[in-house]
């Protein structure tokens, strides 16, 4: 696992409060991971063994499910985070080429953070905006016809 630790108490606080929110919920997993996720910026180690007791799981499993989902981060993100995409329709314009040189600018690989922590890069695959890519989404947003220029301001490293 490479999970990280963030202050157990705000992890526990946050864990309970959503754990009794979520109590009448079938299935209530996912929606408690992202309440995690939503609240820590990431999911901690140290929530995973009371929380797969709380929900009569086993660790294994519950792990099996935050290693399945990309979104649940097993780190904390950079204050930016930048997903671009690297499938096909983006390929075949010119999208490899821009991930190559935003991530050389960055000194980072794919999935990697900034040292200073301000910029996260990661693949997606697909964003539906295929007749206008390259595409990504940054800190959420998406953003189509990316040129290296706009790609490096909006990610911050222009
Ligand atoms: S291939 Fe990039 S948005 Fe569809």
């Amino acid at each position: 696992m490479t999970l990280t630790s963030v202050r157990t108490d705000s992890a526990l606080e946050v864990l309970a409060a959503s754990l009794v929110s979520h109590a009448d919920r079938e299935g209530p997993l996912l929606p408690i991971l992202h309440d995690l996720q939503a609240a820590l910026g990431q999911i901690p180690a140290e929530v995973l063994k009371p929380l797969a007791a709380a929900l009569q799981m086993t660790e294994a499993e519950v792990w099996g499910v935050v290693s399945f989902y990309h979104d649940f981060r097993q780190e904390p993100a950079g204050e930016r985070v930048v997903k671009l995409c690297r499938a096909e329709a983006c390929q075949a314009r010119g999208s490899e080429d821009l991930a190559g040189r935003l991530l050389a600018k960055a000194g980072i690989s794919w999935g990697e953070t900034t040292q200073d922590g301000r910029l996260t890069i990661e693949p997606v695959y697909c964003l539906g905006l295929c007749a206008c890519g390259p595409a990504a989404l940054v800190d959420g947003r998406p953003v189509a016809r990316l040129t290296l220029p706009s790609l490096e301001k909006l990610a911050g490293v222009a």
